[in-house]
């Protein structure tokens, strides 16, 4: 990762040098507090270009001699409207993407219709540190603009900047949960295998989660026959990985969140076609979003007894691997048929949320998985899919997915789909008849491995990766679910 900017909070003050950042409203009104010089400057630009301060519309310029500043970067608000949170993000995000490489920058938090508040400064940082990350570990030529050789600094100006510094500190640590994310789903397969996913993972130790690594050993003695056998064709072998986070005051039951982590997914004996086989490195994405709102909530400090749990095997092909036909029964005692080794996930989450639900009795249990290309056909890459037992935590997931902009849409469960799973030889198989209702089948065979508990899954293969840039992510793995769920448990599941 090169250097990202440093990012400090500082009072309205007019720099002495580099660029000023300036946020401007319809027919770029420029906030009062900006010095006289520097507000006719943008105005008569504003009018000379026609820059009528559509949002995210750019005006760069060179500033008037005198002032302090050799640039004026003036960003537009669409000041009729009120900002939401994504609207700050996109705007943080639109500035980093315009002031890489500048040095020192400054941006002044304050505007014609009213001042900027510390969680609107927050957001704003956040979307600037998203936009921020690159991923060219493995560039022997690096860009221009993504050489770390000169590091920016960003300085925040803000009516108010001592209010701002716990939020900012907190929206810095999501981001950080974003970026862990985002690195885990960008390294190849060869890099990250089941075993160094797990290493990665031990690191978070330092920040305070407590992490538990299960081996093949131990997973097999608890009878973790589905997982296993997605795993046994690959000579590296499996790692079930827990993480805690105890940040509630008392015992309180913990909210729990569990990823598929298929580090590499050639779909098994059931092969995929070569096309487009290298983005199944992202097959993982699951696991990459719990492992990053874990140390998000632990940067953060969040007041929520939080489980994390991961499933991490490869799905490869050798003379060993699982054939289809196959009958594995699962640590809950439902006994399987492996009839398309290529809907892995579902075996693998199957002893994972058993095992979960099992030893933790949460309050209640989010999944997510790269589940379905299905779900892409339906979806594309805009909205993940939601399936869920429960409609409170269901409609809390899609505001939370408003907000943040990691938006979810709610697909439905049923008997009928059910049916569909029904086994010839065992108690169910892995693959619905055909290609109908691929996602909904995939979300029914999960549920039979849920008993009471309130639980949803998120069907995330279509915004995980791969989904179009925007201002705050350029990045092919996304880090989708971390922001949605670390709203998710402030909103909802924290102790004051
Ligand atoms: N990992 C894939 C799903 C996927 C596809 C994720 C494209 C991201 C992008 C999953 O394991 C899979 O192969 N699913 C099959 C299920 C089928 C065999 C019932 C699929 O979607 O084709
Ligand atoms: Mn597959
Ligand atoms: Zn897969």
């Amino acid at each position: 990762m090169p250097a990202l900017p440093s990012l400090s909070l500082v009072p309205l003050q007019m720099p002495r040098t580099g660029t000023l950042v300036v946020l401007a409203g319809a027919d770029a009104a420029t906030a009062a507090s900006l010095p006289e010089a520097v507000r006719s400057h943008v105005a008569r630009a504003g009018s000379a270009y026609k820059f009528k301060g559509k949002s995210l519309a750019v005006m760069d310029l060179l500033a008037p001699e005198g002032i302090g500043p050799d640039r004026i970067l003036v960003i537009g608000l669409d000041a009729d409207k009120p900002l939401a949170e994504e609207d700050w993000l996109k705007l943080g995000g639109a500035v980093a993407g315009r002031v890489k490489g500048a040095g020192a920058v400054t941006v002044w938090l304050d505007r014609a219709a009213g001042s900027v508040g510390a969680a609107e400064a927050a957001w704003f940082a956040q979307g600037l540190q998203m936009r921020s990350y690159s991923f060219d570990a493995y560039k022997s030529v690096k860009s221009e603009d993504e050489s770390d050789a000169q590091a920016d600094s960003v300085s925040l100006a803000l009516a108010d900047p001592e209010a701002a510094r716990g939020h900012l500190a907190t929206a810095a640590a999501v981001a950080d949960g974003v970026a862990l994310a985002r690195d885990l789903v960008n390294e190849p397969a060869n890099v990250l295998g089941p075993v160094e996913f797990a290493d990665r993972l031990t690191e978070l130790s330092k920040q305070g989660v407590e992490v538990e690594v299960l081996t093949e050993a131990e997973m097999r003695a608890l009878g973790m026959n589905a997982l296993l056998g997605v795993a046994q064709g690959s000579p590296r072998p499996p790692r079930l990985v827990v993480m805690r986070w105890n940040g509630a005051e008392g015992d309180a039951a913990p909210v729990a969140f569990i990823g598929k982590g298929v580090v590499f997914d050639t779909g098994g004996v059931s092969i995929k076609p070569a096309a487009g086989m290298e983005d199944m490195k992202g097959d993982m994405g699951g696991a990459a979003a719990v492992s990053g709102l874990m140390l998000a909530l632990a940067g953060r400090k969040a007041k929520v007894n939080a489980i994390g749990i991961v499933g991490l095997v490869e799905n490869a092909v050798d003379g060993n691997a699982q054939r289809p036909g196959d009958i594995v029964k699962a640590m809950s005692g439902t006994t399987i048929e492996v009839n398309n080794t290529d809907a892995e996930g579902r075996l693998v989450l199957a002893d994972a949320l058993w095992y979960c639900q099992d030893r933790f009795k949460p309050r209640f249990m989010i999944n997510l998985a790269t589940l379905t290309g299905a779900i892409i056909v339906a979806l594309g890459n805009h909205h993940a899919g939601l399936f869920s037992n429960d409609d409170e935590l269901s409609e809390r997931l899609a505001a939370a997915g408003r907000v943040t902009g990691e938006k979810v849409w709610r697909m439905p469960l049923g008997p009928e789909y059910d049916k569909l799973i029904e086994g010839k030889f065992a108690d169910i198989k892995n693959v619905g008849a055909g290609r109908a209702a691929g996602s909904i089948t995939a979300a029914q065979f999960l549920q039979r491995f849920v008993n009471t508990v309130a639980w949803a899954h998120l069907d995330i293969a279509g915004t995980a990766m791969g989904s179009p840039a925007n201002e705050y992510n350029q990045s092919w793995g996304s880090g989708f679910g971390v922001r949605l769920l670390d709203r998710l448990v402030t909103d909802h599941y924290e102790t004051r």
